[in-house]
């Protein structure tokens, strides 16, 4: 079955403006036309995921309420197809049946649609657009409050995947994968007590570890870390206020008085083996990575100094919408023996969406890619150039998209045939907004400042999305 979108009405929606407009056609393309030439050891499919709502939405929308699509190129013998799926998932399958959208935004969360209109689809949509990674052979579509959604390798929705059973609440988007052992490290925020709980699933995919942690208010936690030996974690000041709501305002509110910590614990301790460090007072949507060295834990991310996701409540005069730009590079570190720690910026540049070559998770990564803002008054999410930092020359490298240019989140795809830590090509997608047109880019991680070496068109328009990734074949 494939299924058709019915958005029309980008008025009064920030979200929908542009780019952020919906598809409304699922297609498959056996063979894309490319410009330059696909390297013959890139195979295997990058998949990206984010927001396509189907429906006219019911009252503000957020990108961060939209149905999850999920865009898929394959490469292959140096050709590349494309296909573009929506997600399948319960609540928009309970909309399809009923021909419109009956489960509100986040604005307006807590107005649940009527059990005799949604059966078992539950009160809240768990769109699954947020991030897609693959664990021990699943393929797992993640929206951080609810369960994964099992993806199959042509796209299609399996369901909901809750680790046989073991898994009842929520799972963020970013689970760290760690590349040596298997194992998965993944947590989930709550609104009521217990705020943080951490979970570690072996290589096999069987969840072995759930261990309840205590933070001083409930938050929106968006990333983790690992290191070889820990797990880390960010307390920062986006925080739940349901109170809030109430009154007309949205219920996550900046709290700066919340502080800022970073916690440290064994990948396999216990709660009272977590410790808190205090850090400058700030936020990290994303992290590049965590590693070890002598006494140190050093974490390195784009650092907010303060976020304002823009989710207004239904009755408030503002609009909804993301406003936030600018998060700037930055490293925080803890000192274990002395208990000292700190946060420092090292370079200027907005941006985000904080990639490595993720064999290196959890140990020291020299190379560290991102999707910069150069233009002045960038919306939010809205990239312009790629930017590579390597360590290892203390340089900073870019690739700008041009005036009509628009970059996505970039994903590292290895060369099997390499060595060094960016032996491999960079990944991603982009927009112009003069032609309309789409491509998935390749660029040699080595040499970011040539551009793309292959530009695969992607015969229809892909939205602005959030989260990428690489399945090698
Ligand atoms: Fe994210």
């Amino acid at each position: 079955m494939t299924l058709t979108g019915h958005v029309t009405n980008a008025q009064n929606q920030i979200d929908l403006a542009g780019n952020m407009f919906p598809v409304d056609a699922e297609i498959v393309v056996d063979q894309c036309e490319v410009i330059g030439e696909i390297p013959a050891a890139l195979n295997g499919m990058f998949v990206r995921n984010g927001p396509n709502p189907m429906f006219e939405p019911i009252g503000k929308y957020h990108m961060f309420d939209g149905d999850g699509m999920l865009h898929g190129v394959q490469f292959a013998g140096g050709q590349a197809s494309y296909r573009n799926r929506w997600i399948q998932s319960k609540a928009l399958m309970a909309e399809v049946d009923l021909g419109r959208a009956v489960y509100p935004g986040l604005s307006d969360v807590m107005n649940f649609p009527d059990e005799s209109l949604v059966g078992d689809a539950g009160p809240v949509k768990n769109p699954a657009n947020t991030h897609i990674v693959r664990h021990a052979n699943k393929i797992l579509a993640l929206w951080e409050q609810g369960l994964p959604t099992e993806i199959a390798p042509d796209l299609g929705t399996v369901g909901n995947w809750d680790f046989d059973g073991e898994l009842q609440g929520a799972m963020t988007a970013h689970p760290r994968i760690d590349p040596r052992t298997g194992e998965m490290f993944f947590f989930a925020y709550n609104f009521f007590a217990p705020y943080l709980v951490y979970y570690v699933v072996d290589a096999g995919g069987k969840l072995i570890r759930k261990v309840d942690l205590d933070l001083p208010m409930p938050v929106m936690m968006h990333d983790m870390l690992i290191t070889e030996e820990h797990a880390v974690f960010l307390d920062s000041p986006i925080v739940f206020d349901m109170n809030a709501m109430a009154t007309g305002e949205s219920m996550i509110q900046w709290k700066p008085e919340n502080g800022t910590r970073v916690g440290v614990m064994p990948r396999l301790g216990d709660a009272e083996d977590i410790r808190w460090f205090e850090v400058p007072t700030s936020h990290v949507q994303h992290f590049w990575n965590a590693f070890v060295e002598g006494n140190r834990v050093e974490l390195s991310g784009c650092r907010f100094e303060k976020v304002d996701f823009g989710i207004e409540a239904e009755g408030s005069d503002k609009e909804s919408g993301v406003t936030t730009v600018g998060a700037k590079p930055a490293r925080y570190w803890v000192d274990l023996d002395t208990g000292e720690s700190g946060s420092e910026f090292f370079d200027d540049m907005n941006g985000e969406f904080c990639r490595i070559n993720d064999d290196y998770t959890g140990v020291r990564a020299d190379c560290l890619y991102m999707s910069g803002f150069t233009r002045p008054n960038a919306a939010a999410g809205d990239f312009d150039t790629i930017v590579k930092y390597d360590q290892r020359t203390g340089t900073r490298t870019q690739w700008y998209s041009g005036e009509h240019g628009h970059v996505g989140e970039n994903v590292f795809a290895p060369d099997p045939n390499g060595q060094a830590e960016d032996d491999g090509w960079l990944i991603n997608s982009t927009h112009d907004d003069e032609s309309g047109t789409s491509e998935v880019v390749v660029l040699d991680a080595r040499d970011v400042e040539a551009g793309p070496i292959a530009r695969v068109q992607i015969p229809q328009r892909m939205p602005f999305g959030f989260h990428a990734n690489w399945f090698a074949s």
